[in-house]
Order: C-alpha cells, then structure tokens, then sequence
C-alpha cells in the first residue's frame, strides 16, 4: 500500500480526481467503482471541473458505485443515485446507461445483488475501485464481521452508521436500517483500489486500518490484503499513523508519483 499525506482535505481531493483522471485517459472504456459520502463530494467536484476543461473524457466509461439504501426509490434525495447524478453524472458527458447503482428497491434484492457483481465480471472488472470509510471501519457497507470473501448483498446497518449518516436526512428517522453493498470480496477483485479518508474524526480508524491487524471487524483492514492501494489522507487523517514520515519520504522518491508532486 501506498500511503499519500496532503497539507489539505482539498489537495487530497484534487489528487484523487488527477489520479482517476489520468488512468482513464490511459484507458477510455474504463470500469470505475465509485463511493458516497461527504469526502467523495470534492473529487467529484474536481473531476466535473477536468471534464469541463475537456482534460478526461467520460464518454465510454462504466462505472459501478459501492452501495444503496434499501427501500429508497431513485428520485429521493438521500438514494445514492440521486447523490451520484447531483454530484457526478449530471455534470460530465457519461452516458447514464452505463452508470450503475446497486438496486435497493427490486423486490428481490438478493437476486440483483447477485445480478449485479455478475455484471462487473461481464464488463472485465473495475478498473479502480474508489473507497472512502465510515467511522466503524466499513468500506461501502461492509460493516463489522463482514466476511472478506463477501460478494454483493442486503446487510443491517450498525448503530454507529446510524448516527454518522442519519443527520444527512431532512427527518433522521428516514434512514433505512438496511442497503445493499458490493462485498468485501467483490471490492477486492478491482484491478487498483484508491482510498481517501480527510477529518480529524476520521484519524482512529484511519489508523487501524491501515497499520492495525487484519481484521473483519474493521473491513478495511482487508486492503492490506491487495497489492495495488493508494491510500490519500490529509493531514488530520493521517494524524494517528505511526510511520508518517516514511510515507512522506516514499511518496517523494517513488518514481510512480513524481507527476503528482505538483498537485497542491
Ligand atoms: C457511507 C458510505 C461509505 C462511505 C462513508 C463515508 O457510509 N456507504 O462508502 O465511505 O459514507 O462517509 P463520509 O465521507 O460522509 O464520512
């Protein structure tokens, strides 16, 4: 893993979008695995801006976001479609049919679950799979004890993401207790993970999950796991690591970012 510390929550954004930005450029029919969430608002902000000054071109990309409530329909406000047209797709040139969502309102949810890691495998798999992290240390919504060989699923949603995300409601009782998820396992077989964590409030688990033990009851712990992560933090994120000075010195001599040094 690498492990990249900015000065600001709005450099790691913008570092984000440019590292997306510039593997897509590489690969115009790229399979993008994209995450919600406050943090994530940012690198889509940037990325809408790359877009608009024509310097990446989203016109054949697919991409795959992490998760949905269960129970909330497209138009409502707090669906993670609604999220990612507001944020994302209503400001590039990406064709909506090839925008995917897991399905939180199929009356069989367990069927397109399964329907739709099949149709990551049908499209040769994501490209980069981004990951932000909720304060229990789920990516997507694998919370606790989520097994790291979980595929795409229905799962209950723990007290503390309860409280971390029901604020976002206009009512917070609107929140559903359920979503559906790409597995553990799903989100490990994407060719390159990009992880992005800003926030004091985020610094504990930050910490955990990348320098703690492996474990299912912090599943992000499960990058270790894949030998293609980048891990973008800002300050106040990385602030509980033990080893930041390492990474500083490898991020600065690693031949593969010398391109990014200038990203402020
Ligand atoms: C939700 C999403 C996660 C995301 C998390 C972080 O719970 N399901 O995929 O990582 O939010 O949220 P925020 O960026 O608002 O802290």
């Amino acid at each position: 893993m690498d492990v990249i510390i900015m000065p600001t929550a709005a450099a790691a954004a913008k570092l984000t979008a440019q590292i997306i930005a510039d593997a897509i450029n590489e690969k115009p029919d790229f399979k993008l695995g994209l995450a919600t969430g406050r943090t994530m608002e940012s690198v889509y902000a940037n990325l809408a801006k790359l877009n608009k000054q024509k310097k990446v071109d989203f016109s054949l990309v697919k991409t795959f976001n992490l998760d949905e409530y269960v129970g909330l329909e497209e138009d409502n406000v707090n669906s993670y479609r609604y999220y990612m047209n507001y944020h994302l797709f209503d400001k590039i040139n990406i064709d909506k049919r090839n925008t995917h969502v897991p399905n939180g309102i199929a009356e069989d949810v367990d069927a397109a679950a399964a329907a739709y890691d099949e149709a990551i495998a049908e499209c040769g798999g994501l490209d980069i799979q981004l990951l932000g992290i909720g304060r229990s240390g789920h990516i997507g919504f694998n919370e606790p004890l989520s097994s790291f060989s979980s595929r795409t699923r229905a799962v209950t949603l723990t007290q503390i993401t309860y409280q971390q995300n029901s604020p976002l409601f206009d009512n917070p009782k609107d929140m559903p207790m359920r979503a559906v998820t790409m597995g553990v396992g799903t989100i490990l077989e994407a060719r390159r993970l990009v992880f992005l964590a800003t926030g004091s409030e985020k610094a504990n688990i930050v910490a955990k999950a990348i320098e703690g033990p492996v474990t299912s009851m912090i599943s992000a712990t499960a990058m270790q796991f894949h030998e293609n992560v980048v891990a973008i933090l800002d300050k106040d994120a990385a602030a509980k690591l033990a080893n930041q000075a390492e990474y500083k010195w490898s991020f600065q001599h690693d031949p593969k970012w010398a391109a990014y040094q200038k990203v402020k």
